[in-house]
């Protein structure tokens, strides 16, 4: 059984998605808890809202990373609500060695543009002003890099000529909420199989 921590920095939506999922049956996982290195992050506030232990950390003295003493209390965290299996959901910082190496292979990310192209910071802005006419949403494995592990699920969305940004992000949302729960009811059934840098669907 997959038992999983949400990671996730902001509002939380992608979260909300997983946890419909599961509630409307359509995911078949235990959700153990939800971490935040926001502590009025809203993604929190959902969590408990459906009973779902909400768990604050801090990532001080880092900006931008999970590592050092905060690595060390995010394993203990995850221990203690027996978590096997971690999804990030708009969680903004790199998720360094020690996390890696104790959930290897078992941690996965959405990310706001089809991979390999926009990684980082504001992938949906990236391809709008780019200028590209499709992009979408990429859920994948977490690999030491940045957005570079082997890519799982992706959903494409066009840029209409009429789109702004925030109409453009409204509908990569939309489709993140589709695929991050298929994905990771793909996984629990145990259909997804690696092979070098793809991943087959069995
Ligand atoms: C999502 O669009 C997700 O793809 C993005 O943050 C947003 C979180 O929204 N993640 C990244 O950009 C990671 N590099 P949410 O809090 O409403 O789920």
């Amino acid at each position: 059984m997959m038992k999983l921590a949400i990671f996730g920095s902001g509002s939380g939506t992608n979260c909300q998605a997983i946890i419909d999922a599961v509630e409307a049956g359509a995911l078949d996982v235990e959700i153990r808890c939800v971490l935040s290195d926001v502590e009025d992050a809203y993604i929190l506030e959902r969590a408990r809202k459906h009973g779902i232990p909400a768990v604050w950390f801090d990532c001080a003295p880092f900006k931008t990373k999970l590592d050092g003493e905060a690595e060390r209390k995010v394993l203990e965290i995850l221990e203690g609500h027996g978590a096997n299996f971690i999804a990030l959901a708009g969680f903004m910082r790199i998720v360094k060695e020690g996390l890696l190496h104790a959930y290897q292979g078992r941690i996965v990310n959405i990310h706001p543009s089809l991979l390999p192209s926009f990684p980082g910071l504001d992938g949906g802005r990236q391809a709008y002003e780019y200028g590209v006419k499709y992009t979408g949403c990429t859920v994948h494995f977490v690999d030491a890099g940045v957005d570079t592990g082997a890519i799982i699920n992706q959903k494409c969305v066009a840029i209409e000529d009429a789109d702004t940004l925030d109409t453009l992000m409204e509908k990569i949302h939309a489709q993140e909420h589709a695929a991050y729960p298929e994905a990771l009811q793909w996984i629990a059934e145990g259909r997804i199989r690696r092979a070098g840098r793809r991943t087959l669907l069995d």
